[in-house]
């Protein structure tokens, strides 16, 4: 795979375009935070719950504006404020399952072009919600969202894993994740009030989320298919091949194609692994395993309780304008996404999981000792704000961009798709879960709330440790071989058969 030119303008263009979707994921995620309170005012007022009129921003709020803030706890405001930022992760958890079948239906760029429709519609719900009822409109945007949401990020990563040369398929991987982040950074940022988060614009901000579809649409016209998609799904070898050349620039893709046509025997002896199969086939077991289990550690690292919740999170730890200390994050968690993507090819998907595991896990008690004695000695609000700066730089240097892609680099051509699927609806699970529950945790645990977060991230260091094998700069049949060492040797014809027998079932 690595002879020819590596980096090429198509290339280049080919990623780029995907990661718009990765970018309005992102955007997705953090749009909801900052305006929380105006939303929820404008709901109210659609409600009927209080007059047409904006609460002044002043300390000094009349007895009229005190009935409306009141209001603004009603507890209609907040089942259909918590409705909208939940469904979201609904829609995502749903549509990850489809995934397979879309990217197969039509490969993996045309797929990526219909699900946009879905995108934009979203994008103008949203937009045009004060044209009816603004609350059943975002709701109904969100939720469109969502199901945009779970089918982008795991096409995406599906697209850039076949198309990327083999010594730089981590770093362009990590550019989904890089993507996401800077998606949740413009949403902050637009999201101040002095910006789009106010009475006036709020809609357009939540309407924005759909307009990287456009440009992706413009764009994906110009992205060559994947040519493992249209050698080994579609047994085209002369379109993989043109698809290889526009990709890599002319060169000698004898290597490329060769190693193409025994990953198509090995898809063609397999048969067509659906979900069922793969959740039933023990040749796949290991690797099913690694590839949930890194998408749960990812998530119930805690990560999105500091993205969800770190305005509250700030305040509790004493710090002043908390919400510019939420913007800090948005801003390293960029920055250190792009430490990875400089790294990953070098370091390894599985060093640096291990150590962004491990330091996570030290930061988590860090975070607790800080919440614990804050209002012992006055540095201990130091101390917490530095732990989640670097909690969250521990989660970017690898537990937050490498389980996006090494699905991809687990699996052969065969399972990969419905591989990609349930990593990704365990993702949004898990993503949900942490969304519905943390606040509850939160009570119910006080200042020791990420005490749970260490004993869970030791776990997951642990298991990396033990489980994950490293995958950089190797081929996607090498990386099979190191997971079906002793069992494919063992593997008896009747075993073979017999998975044969339960993918067609
Ligand atoms: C990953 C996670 C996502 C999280 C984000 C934070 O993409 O999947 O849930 O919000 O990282 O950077």
């Amino acid at each position: 795979m690595e002879n020819g030119k590596q980096l090429t303008g198509t290339l280049a263009l080919a990623v780029f375009t995907a990661v718009l979707g990765s970018l309005q994921y992102g955007y997705s995620l953090g749009v909801i935070n900052a305006p929380q309170k105006v939303i929820e005012r404008h709901y109210g007022r659609s409600l009927g719950l209080w007059s047409d009129r904006a609460v002044p921003a002043s300390e000094n709020h009349t007895e009229e504006d005190q009935v409306e803030l009141e209001a603004g706890q009603h507890p209609a405001v907040t089942m259909y404020w918590s409705l909208s930022v939940a469904i979201f992760s609904v829609g995502g958890m749903l549509s990850s399952f489809l995934v397979g079948f879309v990217g197969d239906l039509r490969g993996r760029v045309k797929g990526m072009l219909m699900v946009n429709v879905l995108a934009v519609a979203a994008g103008l719900l949203m937009g045009l919600c004060q044209m009816w009822k603004p609350h059943i409109m975002v709701i109904s945007g969100r939720a469109v969202m969502g199901f945009y949401c779970g089918l982008t990020s795991g096409l995406v990563p599906m697209y850039i894993g076949e198309i990327a040369p083999k010594s730089y398929r981590g770093a362009l991987g990590t550019l989904h994740q890089l993507a996401i982040v800077v998606g949740i950074l413009l949403s902050q940022v637009i999201g101040l009030d002095f910006v789009l988060g106010n009475d006036s614009f709020w809609p357009i901000l939540l309407g924005l989320s759909g307009s990287p579809a456009i440009l992706q649409s413009l764009l994906l016209p110009f992205c060559p298919e994947s040519p493992r998609y249209l050698y080994i799904v579609l047994g085209n070898e002369q379109e993989a091949q043109k698809s290889l050349y526009r990709l890599k620039g002319k060169y000698d893709a004898t290597a490329d194609l060769e190693e193409m046509r025994r990953e198509k025997e090995e898809a063609d002896r397999e048969a067509k692994v659906s979900i069922c199969s793969l959740i039933r086939s023990p040749l796949y077991r290991d690797q099913l395993v690694v590839a949930l289990m890194m998408h749960i550690s990812q998530q119930l690292s805690g990560i999105n309780a500091i993205f969800y919740y770190s305005t509250s999170i700030f305040a509790k730890a004493g710090i002043a304008q908390p919400v510019y200390a939420t913007i800090g994050v948005g801003v390293i968690n960029t920055v250190f996404t792009l430490v990875s993507v400089a790294l990953v090819d070098r370091a390894g998907r599985r060093t640096l999981t291990l150590a962004g595991l491990g330091g996570m896990c030290l930061c988590a008690i860090a975070m607790t000792v800080g919440l614990k004695f804050q209002n012992d000695y006055a540095w201990m609000s130091t101390l917490s704000m530095v732990a989640i700066f670097l909690f969250v730089s521990f989660f970017e240097i690898g537990p937050g961009p490498i389980p996006w892609f090494i699905v991809a680099e687990l699996f052969s051509q065969g399972p990969r798709p419905a591989a990609i699927a349930l990593a990704g609806c365990c993702n949004w699970t898990c993503n949900f879960i942490i969304g519905m529950t943390f606040r509850y945790i939160q009570e119910a645990l006080d200042c020791y709330v990420f005490i749970l977060f260490a004993a869970l991230l030791l776990c997951f260091t642990i298991f990396t440790y033990l489980r994950v094998p490293e995958t950089k700069g190797k081929t996607f049949e090498e990386i099979s071989a190191v997971f079906h060492k002793g069992r494919k040797k063992n593997a008896t014809d009747t075993e073979l058969q017999q998975l044969k027998g339960s993918t067609e079932a």
